[in-house]
C-alpha cells in the first residue's frame, strides 16, 4: 500500500461503533475511521505483492466484464481487478478511505460508501466480487456471504480472504502475548477459543459459503511471508507454497474461490441500471454520480447524498451514516 496520511474521520463520515458483547463476544478492537494503513502495511510489500498475484491467479478464469471490489481500503488489490475486467465497481464503508482512493485516482468513476452486508445493486449485476481482508472486520459474515451470492450472475467468481483459528499464526501471537509482563490489555488467546466472531474456524466459513449457494472452487493459504525466513522466499515459491499448503491450519491467511451456479450470461449494462436504494430496493439511477434524474430515490423519497469528493453514501438508514442526517 502507498505511504499516505492515516484516514481520519470527517465530518460526512460518522464512525461506525461495534456494539459491545454482541453475541456474547467481546466489542470490535477496530476502530476503522482511525485505521493506519501506512502503520499496518510499513515494511510488507512482499506481502501485498504474494496477495496480488494469488488474487490474479483465482481470477484468471473469471468472465464477464464487471467486477465489484468490497472493502478497497488503501486500494492494493485494486489494480489487479482493474486490468482484467472493463468496468469496476468499489464499495467500502469508510469514507475516508474512498475519498482518498479518488483523490489518488480519479479515473475510478464508480466507488460508492456502502455496507456489503447490504448492497445497494440489483441481482445479477456483478460478474465478480472480490472481498480481500475484510471478512473479519464483519458484524454479520453470513449476511455479507448472502448479499454477494445475490448480486453475482449465474457463473459469477467469488474471491475472498479471512483470517482464521486456529493457526501458526495465532499460536505464535497467543504465545508471545502471554510470555509479555504486563500482559496487553484486553489481551484474551484466541487459538483455541470457542468464540469465533471475529477469527472464524475454517469450517465455519466454508459452511457459510456452502449454504448461501455457492460452489467452493479453491483455497490457497498464505502468511509465511509475514514469518522470519519466509520474508527471504521468493514470491513464486511462496505462491506454489499457497496452493501446497491449502489443505492444513497452519498458514494464518485463507483466500477462497466460490461459484455461483448457472451459465454465465452478461450482466445488465450501465451503472445506472444496477444501483438500488439500500432501504427501499428500488433501482434509483438518480444515486448514481453524474446521473441527470431525481436526486431523490423513487421508491421511498429518501435524499441522495455524497461526500466532498463526490463519492454517494447509500448507507441503509439507521446505520449512522449520511441518510440519517439528510431530511426526508
Ligand atoms: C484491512 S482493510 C483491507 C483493505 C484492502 N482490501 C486490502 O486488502 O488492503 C478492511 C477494509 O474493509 C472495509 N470494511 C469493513 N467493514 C466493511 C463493510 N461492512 N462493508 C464494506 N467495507 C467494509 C474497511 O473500511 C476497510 O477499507
Amino acid at each position: 500500500m502507498r505511504a499516505r496520511s492515516p484516514p481520519g474521520p470527517s465530518p460526512h463520515d460518522p464512525p461506525r461503533v461495534w456494539p459491545e458483547g454482541i453475541d456474547g463476544h467481546p466489542a470490535h478492537p477496530y476502530d476503522l475511521e482511525t485505521l493506519d494503513f501506512d502503520r499496518l502495511w510499513a515494511g510488507r510489500e512482499k506481502t501485498t505483492a504474494l496477495e496480488a498475484e494469488v488474487v490474479r491467479r483465482a481470477i484468471v478464469g473469471a468472465e464477464g466484464p464487471r467486477v465489484l471490489e468490497v472493502g478497497p481500503g488503501g486500494g492494493r488489490i485494486t489494480p489487479v481487478l482493474r486490468r482484467k475486467f472493463e468496468e469496476y465497481v468499489g464499495v467500502d464503508l469508510t469514507g475516508g478511505f474512498l475519498d482518498e482512493l479518488r483523490a489518488r485516482d480519479p479515473s475510478l468513476r464508480w466507488l460508492f460508501r456502502a455496507d456489503v452486508e447490504s448492497l445497494p445493486f440489483v441481482d445479477a449485476s456483478f460478474s465478480a466480487v472480490s472481498m480481500i481482508r475484510v471478512y473479519n472486520f464483519l458484524l454479520h459474515p453470513e449476511r455479507a456471504i448472502r448479499e454477494m451470492y445475490r448480486v453475482l450472475e449465474p457463473g459469477g467468481l467469488l474471491i475472498l480472504s479471512y483470517h482464521h483459528v486456529p493457526s501458526l499464526g495465532t499460536l505464535f501471537e497467543d504465545v508471545r502475548n502471554c510470555l509479555k509482563d504486563p500482559r496487553p490489555v484486553g489481551f484474551v488467546p484466541v487459538t483455541l477459543s470457542r468464540k469465533e466472531l471475529l477469527l472464524p474456524r475454517r469450517a465455519r466459513v466454508r459452511q457459510m459459503i456452502r449454504s448461501a449457494g455457492f460452489q467452493i472452487a479453491s483455497e490457497r493459504a498464505t502468511g509465511l511471508e509475514d514469518f522470519g525466513p519466509g520474508r527471504w522466499l521468493p514470491i513464486t515459491t511462496l505462491v506454489g507454497l499457497a496452493e501446497a499448503t491449502s489443505h492444513s491450519s497452519l498458514l494464518p491467511h485463507r483466500f477462497l474461490t466460490a461459484r455461483k451456479p448457472g451459465l454465465p450470461r452478461r450482466p445488465p449494462a450501465g451503472i445506472g441500471s444496477i444501483v438500488r436504494c439500500p432501504d427501499c430496493s428500488v433501482g434509483w439511477v438518480g444515486a448514481v454520480p453524474g446521473a441527470e434524474v431525481p436526486e431523490r430515490c423513487p421508491g421511498c423519497g429518501r435524499r441522495s447524498t455524497a461526500s466532498p469528493a463526490g463519492i454517494p453514501s447509500l448507507l441503509p438508514t439507521g446505520s449512522g451514516g449520511p441518510a440519517d442526517r439528510a431530511s426526508h
